[in-house]
């Protein structure tokens, strides 16, 4: 057989939802109950490396996760190695001698290695990261000329957060009408020079593995929550128009104002889960009384908070000045090696996908 290798390397960043998904209407596609918008981080601090390579030689696809290897069987890898597959073109590199034509891409096998530079599955958003790089590598390798947004509906597929790390800056994920899940995809809403003032800091409560998986947890949500249906009909819809409003014009107060409701309302709803889910803990909760009160005696929002799946504290500031007030009160209120297990703090600021 021939010997040659193809190898596409790509990087892509977490982003971390500030009116959140949570809750399927299609769990094998991936469609979600309401839309929901991010801003993509900055890929120095939270971002996934993805190598997929192709090799005649290779007689199965396989893929390692942080250098160990892990099962391809679950749908979700299926699903988007399927879905780039048939979008798969001719691939010619004169230099190495190779030449793929796209018939050619039913029969070679793919590996896949992904490292996440942060803890996996602890509520950082780590899928979010991993599928989008995932596919945006494998299109790169399959030479699929697919764009960004189209690319967006294939990651959905792995999972959902990561149809928003496509884009950088503000995304928003539109939920969709259509059966087949082709129009629920991401679309930028401003680029990453848009509000480049903000600093992002992600206080690191625990970066142990979260005991609900986000897939188990929305389906029990979906099954008992009636909070969550007034949630996606009545709340989501119009938080989404004022949230898309106070990004373009920069209006920090309703930003914080609408960002930390929707934390609040997602974790409300875990908690109107049977069994109830409980993703924050004592120090998440402790952080948030803190914010709250700094941004009440300042009068206006210094500050927003945001908690996903997991009980890790992602905090927005207006600018550097109040991102080292905040970090001065962190250090304060939560020493390291206190008895709150706040252990470090990933500062950021938002970026685009390299
Ligand atoms: O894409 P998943 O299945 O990891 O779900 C992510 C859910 C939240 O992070 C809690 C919210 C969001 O919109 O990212």
């Amino acid at each position: 057989a021939e010997k040659w290798v193809r190898m596409v390397t790509a990087q892509t960043p977490t982003n971390i939802a500030v009116i959140k998904y949570w809750g399927k209407r299609d769990e094998t596609l991936i469609l979600p109950v309401n839309d929901s918008i991010s801003v993509t981080l900055d890929p120095s601090h939270l971002c996934t490396t993805t190598t997929v390579a192709v090799s005649p030689t290779f007689d199965q696809d396989r893929m390692w996760l942080n250098g160990k290897e892990i099962s391809l069987s679950g749908g979700r890898f299926q699903s988007c190695l399927r879905e780039i597959r048939a979008r798969a073109c001719d691939v010619e590199d004169k230099e190495k001698g190779i030449k793929i034509v796209k018939k050619d891409w039913d029969k070679l096998h793919v590996h896949m290695a992904s490292y996440n530079n942060f803890p996996t599955a602890a509520g950082l958003a780590s899928s979010a990261a991993g599928f989008a790089c995932l596919v945006f590598a494998l299109a790169k390798l399959m030479n699929a000329k697919e764009d960004n947004g189209e690319l967006s509906a294939i990651a959905r597929q792995g999972s959902g957060s990561a149809c928003r790390s496509l884009f950088g800056g503000f995304v928003k994920w539109n939920m969709g009408k259509v059966e087949d899940g082709s129009d629920s995809r991401a679309v930028q809403v401003v680029d990453d020079k848009h509000w480049d003032d903000l600093v992002i800091i992600i206080a690191v409560v625990s970066s142990r593995q979260k005991e609900t998986s986000s897939t188990t947890g929305m389906r029990e949500t979906v099954e008992t929550s009636l909070l969550l249906q007034h949630r996606a009909k009545e709340v989501v819809p119009k938080r989404i128009i004022k949230m898309e409003e106070a990004i373009k014009n920069r209006d920090f107060a309703s930003f914080a104002q609408l960002t930390c409701a929707d934390s609040n309302q997602f974790h409300a709803v875990c908690l109107d889960t049977s069994p109830p889910i409980f993703y924050m803990n004592d120090t998440s909760h402790r952080i948030i009384s803190c914010i709250e009160k700094w941004n009440c005696c300042e009068g206006t929002p210094q500050v927003a908070y945001t908690f996903d799946a997991g009980p890790n504290a992602v905090l927005i500031a207006q600018n550097r000045k109040t991102a080292a007030q905040l970090l001065q009160k962190l250090l304060f209120f939560f020493p390291p090696n206190s008895d709150t297990d706040l252990n470090s703090y990933v500062i950021g600021d938002k970026s685009i996908l390299k």
